[in-house]
């Protein structure tokens, strides 16, 4: 399939909207696997609460299990509604079109481009960045492609596209720019690949609260410098 990367325009809004979150939400059950899963705190509590309530109930090991894959169940469930609320919160620049121009274009380095299907003119991707002039960097939001139009390149274009935009940057205004930054969950694997692929390093990593609390997870910043 052949892509054009384009900055965006009003008319994307809706659409990158929909890839973006879509790209979000898929994260929660590999976030689960990886955090909530092997959280001593949340499979003890789990493993005593089934183990209590077989007792209340007064029936064998088989029910206890059984009542464990349900806690495990409702545990993802649950994991699916704070996964929620969290991206929501995350997501608030792209709440209005003012709001997010306002965000990725209405400031220097700024940019926002999506990746345009040529043949049908559909949106099919995204890309953003924003200036941060506290650290002297540039930020890197909102990478995503839509599911069935993965692992054709598309991702990579995008990425090229930024890394053009950031090169001119510090051409054009011989700033101190010190290099592009992004922050990423350990479990998005895909994104991870890209990036490095592209000359992105691991700068560090810090555990983060997951599900309300009730576990970690791992969030990288990665680096390249300009
Ligand atoms: C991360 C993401 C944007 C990558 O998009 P993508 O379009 O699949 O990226 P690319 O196609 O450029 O590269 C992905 C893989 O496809 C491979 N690929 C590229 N062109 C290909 C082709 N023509 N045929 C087969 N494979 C190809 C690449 O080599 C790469 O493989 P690798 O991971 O084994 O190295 C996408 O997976 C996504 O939207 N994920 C959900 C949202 C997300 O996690 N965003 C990151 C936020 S920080």
């Amino acid at each position: 399939m052949d892509v054009l990367i384009r900055p965006v325009q009003q008319g994307d809004f809706h659409v990158i909207k929909s890839v973006i979150s879509k790209g979000l939400y898929e994260h929660y059950f590999s976030v689960y696997m990886n955090t909530a899963f092997w959280s001593i705190k949340v499979q003890s509590a789990m493993f005593i609460l089934s183990g209590a309530l077989s007792r209340v109930l007064q029936s064998d090991v088989a029910c206890a299990f059984a009542i464990y894959i349900s806690l495990q169940l409702l545990g993802l469930f649950y994991a699916k509604h704070l996964w929620r609320q969290h991206m929501d919160e995350d997501m608030k620049e792209l709440a209005t079109w003012k709001r997010f121009t306002d965000f990725y274009c209405n400031d220097s380095g700024g940019g926002f481009w999506v990746a345009m299907d040529t043949m049908t003119s559909a949106v099919v991707g995204s890309i953003g960045v924003k200036f941060r002039p506290d650290l002297k960097t540039l930020e890197i939001k909102r990478l995503s492609v839509s599911a069935k139009h993965r692992r054709s390149g598309i991702g990579g274009k995008l990425l090229m596209k930024l890394l053009d935009h950031c090169d001119k940057m510090k051409e054009e205004e011989e700033s101190n720019l010190r290099g592009i930054t992004l922050l990423v969950n350990v479990t998005q694997q895909d994104a991870i690949r890209v990036y490095r692929k592209h000359g992105f390093k691991l700068r560090k990593s810090h555990f983060v609260s997951c599900f309300g609390g009730l576990s970690y997870g791992t969030l990288c910043e990665y680096v390249r410098p300009l």
